[in-house]
């Protein structure tokens, strides 16, 4: 049930590669086409009917994503912020939630993810239903090696790994995850990666072994956007008008 589930958007990190827009502002605050980036993982989460909302951003951004956001009330939800003093991991943002989350269950999505598709909310909705411990949505991609990419066995998800030279599928965990209860204690035993960072997958890992972690593969009928680059970020504006005016987005679906 979407009620026992809080939502949490991790709206942190350096964004280097967008240089040198992101000197100076948040990337999850720079539009994509008529909206601030984060709007519409905001819509994402609203329109699952989560109805509590922590934003986490860096100390510098806060104040303009509480001018932009505020308390939530406009759109008929409560939003909360916490800060990530660096950028120290996906997986921190547990952490950082933990007594935000008062052991309630939790989806996280990425303050720089796009998610689209006909009936997301519905798979959604059921995945949060089903979940047994964590739950990662699967994409399949050209660039796996970017990614913390899914090794299967048969239908079963076998191992997860983050970022390999050579990837064994283009299946990739984006970057939405569905947490029991559990899931801040499990981070709080995690030590941080060669490149200083609590990574999520190493996470969802822990789950996998202890067999409660779910997989939801969005085929291609959905849609999810990269927003990291230069490149894909006036992507990302292109194909999102494109989306709207063949009304395949309608902008209902998205807050204003
Ligand atoms: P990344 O794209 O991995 O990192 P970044 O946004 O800092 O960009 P760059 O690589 O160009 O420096 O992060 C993915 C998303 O997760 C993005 O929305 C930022 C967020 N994030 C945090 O908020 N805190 C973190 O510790 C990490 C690793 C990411």
């Amino acid at each position: 049930m979407s009620s026992n589930t809080k939502g949490i958007i991790l709206a942190g990190g350096a964004g280097t590669r967008l240089h040198p827009m992101t000197k100076i502002m948040s990337k999850q605050l720079l539009p994509i086409y008529d909206r601030p980036m984060i709007y519409y993982p905001l819509s994402n989460l609203i329109n699952c009917g989560i109805k509590e909302i922590l934003i986490i951003t860096t100390p510098e951004d806060q104040n303009s994503f509480i001018k932009l956001i505020g308390n939530g009330e406009q759109f008929d939800v409560k939003v909360e912020y916490e800060i990530q003093d660096k950028p120290e991991g996906i997986a921190q943002a547990l952490i950082i939630a933990e007594h935000w989350l008062e052991g309630k269950n939790s989806i996280l999505i990425l303050g720089d993810n796009l998610f689209f598709g006909k009936n997301l909310q519905e798979v959604v909705l059921k995945a949060i239903e089903d979940n047994k411990g964590a739950t990662i949505f699967a994409y399949q991609v050209n660039d796996p090696e970017r990614f913390g990419v899914i090794n299967f066995i048969g239908d079963k998800v076998d191992s997860i790994v983050e970022k390999p030279i050579e990837p064994k599928s283009n299946w990739v965990a984006t970057g939405m995850y569905i947490f029991n209860e559990e899931a801040s204690d499990l981070t709080k035993k995690l030590k941080k990666s060669d490149r200083d960072e609590y990574e999520i997958t190493e996470l969802n890992n822990i789950y996998l072994q202890n067999d409660k972690l779910n997989a939801v593969l969005l085929d291609d009928s959905f849609y999810w956007l990269d927003t990291g680059t230069p490149d894909s970020l006036l992507e990302a504006s292109n194909r999102i008008k494109n989306l709207k005016d063949s009304n395949i987005i309608e902008d209902g679906e998205l807050i204003k």
